[in-house]
């Protein structure tokens, strides 16, 4: 375990070694970004798996799409590298992983949103009263074969007073809903426990998993934009299918999507 000056105490890194899944920890004050890093560490053969990288601050945090993940102190953020084999899951279930890894942050929260409730907006971005809590990138590294990198941001107690103006008016945390300042480590040990029944439950009967990540789901019966890059197609959202694309009704056709950003109109 390496100590860095932490975001978290040794007791709490301690306790979160021994209740939950991660075999490995390193924990920063400051990072670029916890997937970089997390991408570098599952080169490492004999890295115990699952390990758990996470920051206090990242000045160089990713998101998807090339994006960049705009985050202060009071953010939860961290990675985690796996082998979604462990549990069972086969390379097919592999796009299955990203949704499971949403619901189990949907999982975790629920408790602590009081009469909010988390909603998942399609893969994996988590909402809460319609602005974003939470996002996840997830990578596969190029020289470790099996294993992926899922990056979490979760936004706790920090505040978007100095964020840029989209952030402000889209995104949301914890505390802001709650008026309650929450404990990070707490949460961390949430969304691993969730995460771990999660996949075993993706493993045993992908249905289940999917029927669980419908009953979150935000878009579902309303319009939506697709945005393929190349064409938007917009029309009525009708949930997710048997493999985890969403389903969009458009005038002359339905169409399964894979990829690509969806939005709500
Ligand atoms: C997104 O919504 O576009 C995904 C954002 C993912 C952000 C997390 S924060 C921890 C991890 N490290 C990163 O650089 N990114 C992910």
């Amino acid at each position: 375990m390496v100590e860095d000056p932490a975001p978290f105490s040794p007791v709490e890194l301690e306790w979160l070694h021994k209740s939950t899944f991660v075999r490995a920890v390193e924990c920063h004050d400051q990072l670029a970004s916890t997937n970089d890093r997390a991408m570098e560490w599952a080169a490492a053969e004999d890295l115990p798996l699952p390990a758990l990288i996470v920051a206090r601050s990242q000045t160089a945090g990713r998101g998807r799409g090339g994006n960049h993940w705009w985050s202060r102190e009071g953010s939860l953020t961290f990675s985690l590298v796996l082998e979604p084999q462990a549990w069972g899951t086969v390379g097919a279930d592999w796009p299955k992983v990203s949704l499971t890894v949403g619901l189990a942050v949907c999982l975790a929260l629920e408790p602590l949103a009081r009469s909010c409730r988390p909603k998942l907006k399609w893969p994996n971005d988590v909402y809460l009263e319609d602005r974003k809590i939470c996002g996840v990138l997830i990578e596969v590294p190029q020289r470790a074969a099996g294993r992926v990198v899922i990056g979490i941001g979760i936004n706790v107690n920090n505040s978007f007073d100095a964020a840029p103006p989209p952030q402000r008016q889209t995104a949301v945390s914890l505390s802001q809903v709650t008026g309650q300042t929450h404990r990070l480590a707490s949460i961390l040990q949430a969304v691993l426990v969730h995460l771990d029944e999660q996949l075993s439950v993706l493993a045993a009967c992908p249905s289940d998993l999917l029927e669980r990540w419908a009953a979150y789901c935000m878009l579902r019966d309303r319009r939506i934009v697709w945005d393929r890059g190349v064409e938007t197609h917009t029309g009525l959202c009708l949930g997710i299918d048997a493999q985890g694309a969403l389903l969009l009704k458009t005038d002359d056709a339905i169409h399964a999507i894979h990829g690509g950003v969806v939005r709500p109109l």
